[in-house]
């Protein structure tokens, strides 16, 4: 694979993503490029050019940061890169499938789908899982047991909507971080409301 495309993608989205800080930003498209990498690892074979550049680019399009289009900004950034417009047709599709919402219950089509879409999942588990809920909630005015309960309408269902075995295993590792969170979150708070 070119490193230099993948570079590119990478400076495209630091300039992208410059305002953003809501779970959906900069670091956050790192973090699922990397463990895109790592599960695409152990399931080859796949075409790991498709899994780095759909991982990179899967949020340039987000419905709730850009007022785009059929994958406008994934689009310019592959045709201003020289990949044909077949290949982009193949990363945008997986772009596509990737999204939670817009793809509820539906299986990802191809192995590099399934990949991005755990990868995107991970990120949404562990210790970072509970960084991003509880950013998000305070940025949405939440109170703390309203971001607890996003673990239990979400979060903690993700692990048995895992595609790949490798990102089953990430995920069921993660997983058990947060019910031990969880548990001691809970443990705290009935010390407090015995008190009260
Ligand atoms: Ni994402």
């Amino acid at each position: 694979m070119s490193n230099d495309l993948t570079s590119s993608a990478i400076a495209y989205i630091k300039t992208q993503f410059k305002e953003n800080s809501d779970g959906h930003d900069f670091d956050h498209s790192m973090r699922v490029y990397q463990n895109a990498m790592s599960i695409a690892e152990h399931e080859q074979p796949c075409d790991t050019e498709v899994v780095a550049l759909a991982s990179l680019l899967h949020d340039v399009d987000d419905h709730k940061l850009f007022d785009t289009k059929d994958n406008f900004n994934a689009r310019s950034f592959l045709e201003a890169n020289n990949i044909g417009k077949s290949r982009a047709d193949i990363i945008c599709q997986v772009i596509n499938e990737v999204s939670f919402s817009k793809n509820k219950g539906k299986t990802p089509s191809t192995i590099e789908a399934k990949i991005v879409q755990d990868a995107d999942r991970l990120d949404a588990l562990g210790a970072i899982g509970i960084a991003r809920t509880f950013a998000y909630g305070g940025k949405h005015g939440r109170s703390l047991d309203d971001s607890i309960q996003h673990f239990h309408d979400k979060l903690l269902l993700i692990k048995d909507m895992m595609n790949t075995d490798s990102g089953k295993m990430l995920a069921s590792e993660r997983h058990d971080f947060l019910t031990l969170f969880l548990n001691q979150y809970n443990n705290e708070v009935k010390c407090t409301n015995e008190i009260q």
